[in-house]
């Protein structure tokens, strides 16, 4: 998604409004920084949660996944976000140095909403095609 931008000579400003710029209320917010080369985060779905994510600083990829099919996205741009909706497996990787990985989240911290076994998930979504 593409975020509002106000352009100035003096440095640049993005702005996120819940319901607005993301399809979701904002209940949470967090970030990753400090992320040494090499390491990988993420790695789990959400049985319920929406995020948003933006490369704030730097750059790394996202690689989502419905549990067939697979696509990597590269953010480096801190006026794009990608919007990843429920019961989608991401994992974030090959972050630059210095990056910072923001995340808007539409519920507060719920460890019951992830998934964090894979064939759990892909076990979950194929069960919700079917229904
Ligand atoms: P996790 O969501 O697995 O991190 P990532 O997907 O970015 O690799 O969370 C890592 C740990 O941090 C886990 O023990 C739960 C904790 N945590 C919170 O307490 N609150 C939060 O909002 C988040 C995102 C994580």
């Amino acid at each position: 998604m593409e975020l509002p931008r106000v352009t100035d000579a003096r440095g640049n400003l993005t702005f996120i409004e819940g319901g607005e710029h993301v399809p979701f209320d904002i209940a949470r917010v967090y970030y990753l920084y400090d992320v040494p080369g090499g390491e990988f985060r993420g790695g789990h779905a959400h049985r319920e949660l929406e995020q948003l994510i933006v490369a704030a600083a730097g750059s790394f990829d996202v690689v989502v996944s419905d549990g067939v099919s697979t696509e990597r996205f590269f953010l480096n741009r801190s006026y794009y976000g990608l919007y990843v909706p429920r019961m989608v497996w991401r994992e974030l990787e090959d972050f630059s140095s210095g990056s910072v990985c923001l995340v808007l989240a539409s519920q507060r911290y719920d460890e019951g909403d992830y998934y964090r076994d894979h064939d759990e998930f892909v076990a979950a979504r194929a069960a919700a095609e079917l229904a």
